[in-house]
């Protein structure tokens, strides 16, 4: 059922960030087989999301959408399920305007007949966008389509993507499961591309933008920090850093590089077991940073058993030592009052990445990070 979709953060990959709308059905069959031959499904990967793109540029004579021919010769429902017979979920993309941002046919006036034809081909995710949308009201909008794929009767995740404009933070949760946050993504670690409304956005600027509605996110409804750049020419710090982060926000983990060619490196961050579990921890609480010092951020994320995600960030250009004494913090989350209390309960500690205990809270925690790398761990009494 619709309001049963997403109660932890969606896992997929999305066709946009490295192909635009050069997409097409020996990509998705590519992606697909990837997943299962490189263990993404196996850590929970599981919706593949063609996004911008998939249209032909008119309907046809009744109004339905067409997928382009040339791009997908069999038509979308044989790509389902050829998706689904590989034990995943398969997601399409549209749009609340007139036209589509790259100017393919939009929903607006059409959304209950698309919401069908998407039910018909077995869609399972929608990402939904909001260009040339002038004059409509986006709350307004987004449940208009809500409506239409309630009433078509697929469920399907729906992802509101109206840029954070109309703070959907705040009506969201009764509209979609997941809303973007800001505007685009782009592959670097702090910098703006662009200018105003049209800025792309690197991965720290999207975090420092929105760090402040975390109370928003929780099961069945979360902020969408956007999909990933992780593979796409970051370092492999930055990129582990990155989708640390991404795990911290309890932000949807859609991939958006090319999976087919990722590196060992690459596979190995995204396949992360140990951190894709602090994503989709059934508490559903966005993490905070509790505090950003001597070049260090550090992030935490409370779990469900009294258990914590801590993420330690070197923001510097240089290699730094952390020396971390639990006995002059008091760390807490002020959503539910948790407290992660080192007086009264020692925890073991856990390093994510490097998949090793690392001693207890007994002792002060000491590690050496390099630049733009993480210390990410898990707590656990
Ligand atoms: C804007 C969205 O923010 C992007 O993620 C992507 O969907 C493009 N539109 C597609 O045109």
């Amino acid at each position: 059922k619709f309001e049963e979709l997403a109660q932890t953060p969606p896992l997929g990959w999305n066709s946009w960030n490295t192909f635009a709308t050069d997409i097409n059905e020996e990509l998705v069959k590519g992606i697909a087989d990837a997943f299962v031959r490189d263990g993404y499904k196996e850590a929970g990967y599981e919706y593949i999301v063609l996004d911008d793109g998939w249209m032909s540029r008119e309907r046809d004579e009744n109004g339905n959408l067409v997928a382009d021919p040339e791009k997908f010769p069999s038509g979308m429902k044989a790509l389902a399920d050829y998706v689904h017979s590989k034990g995943l979920k398969f997601g399409l993309y549209n749009c609340a305007g007139s036209k589509t941002c790259a100017g393919y046919p939009g929903s607006r006036g059409y959304e209950y007949q698309d919401a069908r034809l998407y039910a018909s081909w077995g869609i399972d995710y929608l990402k939904y966008d909001w260009c040339n949308t002038s004059k409509l009201n986006a709350e307004g909008a987004y449940m208009t389509m809500r409506d239409a794929i309630y009433a078509a009767g697929n469920p399907m995740v729906f992802s509101i993507c109206e840029w954070g404009d109309n703070d959907p933070w705040k009506w969201g949760k009764d509209v979609g499961h997941i809303w973007r946050v800001t505007g685009d993504i782009i592959n670097c670690w702090d910098c703006e591309v662009g200018h105003g409304s049209w800025s792309s956005w690197g991965v720290w600027k999207i975090i420092n933008m929105r760090k402040d509605i975390r109370k928003a996110s929780g099961p069945g409804h979360f902020n969408d920090f956007d999909m990933m750049e992780v593979g796409n020419g970051m370092t492999d710090a930055e990129d582990r850093t990155h989708f640390a982060m991404w795990s911290m926000l309890a932000s949807p983990l859609i991939l958006g590089n090319d999976i087919r060619s990722a590196s060992k490196e690459t596979i190995k961050t995204l396949t992360n077991k140990g951190v894709i579990a602090v994503n989709q921890d059934k508490l559903g609480i966005q993490g905070l940073r509790f505090t950003n010092a001597d070049g260090f951020e550090i992030w935490v994320k409370p779990l469900t058993n009294d258990e914590w995600a801590m993420t330690f960030v070197n923001m510097t250009d240089t290699v730094k030592q952390i020396d971390f004494d639990w006995n002059h913090h008091e760390i807490g989350d002020d959503i539910n009052g948790l407290r992660l209390d080192t007086k009264k309960n020692t925890y073991k500690i856990k390093d994510l990445f490097n998949n090793k205990s690392i001693g207890t809270t007994t002792n002060n925690l000491k590690s050496t990070i390099a630049s733009h790398d993480v210390l990410m761990i898990r707590l656990k009494k």
